[in-house]
């Protein structure tokens, strides 16, 4: 007789009913697998139609988390509210309550890691949270073991599902910006706000996660470097394309001498760059040890079954009794860990692609080649088209690629170009980012 497992989930929203209908659907193999019986015990949600939904019998939910709480023979509470509220309270009190607890909850965990992950230790108990990141991608799991001999030099990764997939929607197929976004929140990938999304906070939150483990440091999530995707233009990307770039929203993680760099912009990397090739709602990610080289992470970063199986693998994780060992004794956490020393943005040194809108008359390139060369800023390529005819005023765009430069250097330029009478929009930038060196100190 396998020994069972009861568990409660709080919160029966699209992964919430995905993780119900797994556990009903495979509690059976996972039992042959691991000698485990999963037994969803209660489900609590404020709307007694989501769990039912997903089949869950009416006499085992509830509208009251506390029942959760309460319940002695619940080991694992599941937490999927979302937000960082009342799901704080909820995982605070579950923890308090002698419960190991299961996250996905990535904004959570970058605004009050060191919170939950302390209440845990004094408790006694863990909190596993592979489904925070990257979807149904185990991410968590080679970082604090696959990858443990090594020193991580940098993560680069694409973290959204949405972002992506809007994206690659717009490049690929000409979709518009709306349509895309429309499609990716009717799929189920797109945070209950979906601005968190776009605007790349969501992208933030999981590379606050993955920087504290992977960097041993208490990330402070203000310290993030953000830019979304919201003001990227099809012309843009169709630019990029033309120059052999595909557009992606990066979250990126690194050391430099400067200190630990963490940022969130739209990028475009070369075709041949090893995460250019992921598209739809699939996320990559890069992660560079100093002993392993370069490790690479593909899948569904969104999504209900992706994120489902993330969940119940933790689950797993904790009924057979590895991560409450492995929690008691890991010290990569935000708890047990200092703040870092944050590199400045300006500092960073990148090629750029910039697009300005600019009255199409004599003279107007010498203008703008200037701004950029006063400041020691090399050119690599530039691209006027002809007007169209539907051009407001004769504006045409200019499409400019620059040699490597500082990004102090390069708001300047900007700034003086934007003064420019010539100039009729706010110049678009997009940093070009190159693969990283494999073996990097
Ligand atoms: N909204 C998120 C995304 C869901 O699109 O990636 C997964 O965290």
């Amino acid at each position: 007789m396998a020994e069972v497992v009861r568990i409660g989930l709080i919160g029966c929203g699209t992964v919430g009913q995905g993780v119900v209908q797994l556990l009903l659907a495979e509690a059976g193999e996972i039992e042959r697998k691991v000698c485990l019986r999963l037994e969803l015990a209660r489900v609590a949600d404020k709307d007694r139609a989501q769990p039912a939904k997903a089949g869950v019998p009416a006499d085992r939910v509830t509208t009251n988390a506390a029942d959760i709480f309460n319940d002695p023979s619940i080991s694992i509470v599941i937490e999927l509210v979302g937000g960082t509220t009342i799901a704080k309270e909820f995982v605070l009190q579950a923890l308090r309550a002698g419960k190991h607890v299961v996250t996905a909850n990535k904004a959570l965990l970058a605004k009050h890691g060191r919170e939950i992950y302390r209440t845990a230790r004094e408790s006694g108990r863990c909190v596993a949270f592979e489904a925070s990141c990257g979807g149904g991608i185990p991410l968590i799991l080679p970082i604090r073991q696959g990858l443990i001999a090594n020193r991580i030099s940098a993560i680069y990764g694409i973290l959204n599902g949405t972002c992506n997939y809007i994206l690659s929607e717009m490049d690929q197929k000409g979709k518009s910006y709306a349509q895309a976004l429309s499609e990716a929140q009717q799929a189920g990938y797109a945070e209950l706000d979906p601005t968190l999304d776009v605007n790349g906070t969501d992208t933030a939150h999981k590379l606050a996660v993955l920087a504290s483990l992977a960097f041993m440091a208490d990330v402070d999530f203000d310290k993030i470097h953000i830019e979304g995707i919201e003001s990227l233009d099809a012309q843009d990307l169709a630019a990029g394309r033309e120059m052999g770039y595909v557009c992606k929203l990066l979250g990126i993680a690194g050391r430099t001498e400067e200190g630990l760099s963490l940022r969130v912009h739209p990028a475009f990397v070369s075709k041949s760059h090893p995460l250019a090739g992921s598209s739809g709602s699939f996320n990559a990610i890069s992660v560079y040890g100093n002993w392993v080289g370069h490790t690479l992470y593909y899948g569904r970063g969104a999504g209900q079954k992706p994120t489902a199986s993330a969940v119940v693998a933790d689950l797993v994780e904790i009924a057979v009794g590895n991560m409450p060992r492995t929690f008691e004794r890991f010290r990569m956490l935000n708890d047990v860990n200092e703040q870092p020393v944050y590199a400045p943005i300006d500092d960073l040194q990148l090629r750029y692609y910039v697009r300005l809108m600019v009255a199409d008359r004599a003279g107007v390139m010498a203008q703008i080649t200037r701004c950029f060369g006063d400041l020691g800023i090399g050119l690599r390529a530039i691209t006027q088209h002809e007007p169209t005819d539907d051009a407001p005023d004769g504006t045409v765009p200019v499409m400019v690629l620059t040699h490597k430069t500082r990004e102090g250097q390069m708001k300047k330029a900007l700034a003086a170009i934007a003064a420019l009478d010539s100039v009729r929009a706010a110049p678009v930038t997009i940093r070009l980012v190159e693969e990283h060196e494999e073996y990097s100190s």
